[in-house]
């Protein structure tokens, strides 16, 4: 029952759910079916928990159908299987295996789309235009095996004759070269068309019934913040020990404690602009602040912090944004108090000590123009469908938060930055943030090859949770939430004996007995972010685990910490000067070393 087109779909069907689920695609096609009437069932094996939503499979098919409008060359080579596995990995292979005695293997290719190891016999027209039309007929998802089954009708396009070709004579005559290894990277490392693996908007509750919200603007969860599933559903990959011992070898000197201690705990890319960066290519850092607040919290600075050393350790230029029309937008805020707060909020980014000649900060408001054909860009490619997927907009939401995603999203790309990147027009960019802001960024990803740019790489922080428990981020309006950086030494220590969630016991007695359960502690994990000392964090987690020591004590080790933060911040940031605001918001050439 196969036929050439049939065949075609198959391929075109696989690039598509791999495209947008971003499920590795070698060896997870399981199963294929061809069938009268034109019906095509695929089944692939993915990383899913869940069955994926109409929404995706929606986008599945709307990848599909512009595969076939574009009129992709559909190409064959043929190559030794030992050199193709070297430069390919496993990523031509469907689940069955292809019998050792064969050595050569004729493999179809589809332009950065798919590479499938095909049967020298089988014919294909040899381009995806012979397809007018497929239409989805049936989705099934198998939990248990994480399989998806998906069932399709293709029209064959009887408008233009496309020549049906077989697949071992067309390779004999192919005299293009084969597709080099990193044209074949988007296959293997596919994370999925980053909008559509989880949508922020329907706060879905977890196979366990918990509820767990994290956009941009609201972070809450039942029971503390699951970064595993957040991972699974974002499509994120974990900081792996061996990508940690990777960058160390690069940088030779040790990861930052952060690192070490999973506070960065997940990435996009990151071992791609590794590469690139061993190989000489420079990259830039790109991060921002919404300003809505004078003070920033603690958690605020956590990125910051982080930027700074990122660009200490790779020596490289650094772009922050301040998104000063963001907030107008989302907050009761008037315009020019959000500019202002902006200038504010530069003090104390300046006060973290990046490095003046290789940094640029930048409000919207003042720089818009030169973001703005960037931002364009990124508008014509993002459909209203897909931002109301990513960031929950209803109807009732202002068009100004529906066109703002593509104000956050223009700087990933050097294109934005002329003058201080130099007129780069394509240099790669890493962003580091905290897990809330990647809606923007899955966005971002997704449209920057359509854009043929780099997509940037990401590195995520979880959360510096509030002083009341795990489970919400700190809020700037909500005083008793956090320590800010304005705080004086006498409200961080009543705000900290009076406001942290001990995980100690309710009397000495208990805790000597049980000792305390620092995965709830606020004060100890309060000091996982700011006590750098790993020995001494080291002996407070056994001390208190075992009840060797109270919660007084711990939340005195934390007073003195902190009360030494924000001091040092605050002697940091009143040696700022207006001059050297306006030097950091000047548009011009940074400099860095290549
Ligand atoms: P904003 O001002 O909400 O937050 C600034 C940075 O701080 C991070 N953050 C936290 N990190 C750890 N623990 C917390 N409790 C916590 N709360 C906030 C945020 O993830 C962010 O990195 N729209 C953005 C501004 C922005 C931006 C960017 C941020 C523009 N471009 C590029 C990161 C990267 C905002 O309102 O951030």
């Amino acid at each position: 029952m196969a036929t050439p087109y049939g065949s075609l779909t198959v391929n075109i069907l696989k690039g598509a759910l791999v495209k947008v689920i971003g499920f590795p695609t070698g060896r997870s096609t399981i199963g294929v079916k061809q069938s009268e009437g034109n019906k095509v069932r695929l089944t692939v094996k993915t990383h899913l928990t869940a069955k994926p939503s109409d929404g995706i499979i929606a986008k599945v098919m709307e990848v599909a159908n512009e595969k076939c409008k574009a009129g992709v060359p559909v190409q064959f080579f043929t190559v030794q299987r030992n050199e193709a596995e070297a430069l390919y990995g496993e990523c031509m292979y469907d689940k069955f295996q292809v019998p050792e005695e064969i050595k050569t293997l004729t493999v179809l290719y589809m332009d950065g789309y798919n590479l499938n190891c095909v049967r020298p016999d089988v014919e294909y027209p040899n381009n995806t235009n012979a397809i007018s039309e497929i239409k989805l007929l049936k989705m099934k998802f198998q939990t248990s095996k994480q399989q998806l089954e998906v069932q399709v009708v293709y029209t064959p396009n009887t408008s233009n004759s496309v020549p049906i070709v077989k697949a071992s004579e067309a390779a004999s005559e192919n005299t293009n070269a084969k597709p080099t290894k990193e044209a074949i990277e988007p296959l293997i490392s596919s994370t999925g068309m980053d909008m559509t693996a989880a949508s922020t908007a329907p706060p879905a509750p977890s196979s366990d019934g918990k509820k767990q919200i994290v956009t941009p603007w609201v972070v809450s969860s039942d029971d503390g913040v699951d970064y595993d599933k957040l991972i699974r559903d974002y499509g994120s990959k974990p900081l792996s020990d061996e990508l940690i011992q990777r960058m160390e070898k690069i940088i030779g000197q040790p990861a930052h404690p952060w690192i070490k201690r999973g506070i960065y705990f997940s990435h996009r890319d990151l071992n791609l602009m590794l590469d690139l960066y061993e190989k000489g290519t420079k990259f830039y850092l790109y991060t921002g602040r919404g300003p809505s607040s004078e003070a920033l919290h603690l958690g605020h600075l956590l990125p910051f912090m982080f930027t700074k050393w990122l660009q200490d350790v790779f020596k490289c230029p650094l772009v922050i944004q301040l998104t000063d029309d963001e907030k107008f937008l989302w907050k009761d805020l008037a315009l020019d108090e959000c500019h202002r707060l902006g200038f504010e909020n530069t003090k104390d980014i300046i006060a973290m000590g990046f490095d003046m000649k290789k940094t640029f900060i930048f409000s919207d408001l003042n720089y818009i123009q030169h973001l703005y054909p960037t931002v364009l860009e990124i508008q014509k490619r993002v459909t209203f469908n897909q931002a109301r997927a990513i960031f929950g907009f209803t109807d009732s939401d202002n068009i100004g938060k529906q066109a703002f995603p593509a104000i956050q999203a223009a700087p990933s790309f050097s294109r934005a930055f002329k003058i201080p990147l130099k007129g780069l027009a394509n240099m790669p960019c890493l962003i580091p943030c905290a897990i809330d802001q990647d809606p923007y960024f899955r966005m971002t990803r997704d449209v920057a090859p359509r854009m043929k740019l780099h997509k940037p790489a990401l590195i995520h922080c979880k959360f510096f949770p509030a002083l009341q428990g795990q489970n919400t981020k700190m809020s700037a309006s909500a005083q008793n939430t956090a320590v800010y950086c304005t705080d004086t030494a006498k409200q961080i220590k009543k705000k900290i004996n009076k406001h942290a969630f001990s995980g100690g016991q309710d009397t000495m007695e208990k805790q000597r007995e049980l000792g305390a359960n620092l995965e709830v502690d606020i004060p100890y994990q309060w000091l996982r972010f700011f006590l750098m000392d790993e020995d001494r964090l080291q002996e407070i987690a056994t001390k208190y685990s075992s009840g060797e020591m109270l919660t007084g004590e711990v939340k005195k080790e934390l007073i003195g910490v902190l009360q030494e933060l924000v001091k040092n911040h605050q002697e940091k940031r009143a040696a700022v000067t207006d001059e050297m605001v306006q030097e950091f918001m000047r548009i011009r050439e940074l400099e860095w070393e290549s």
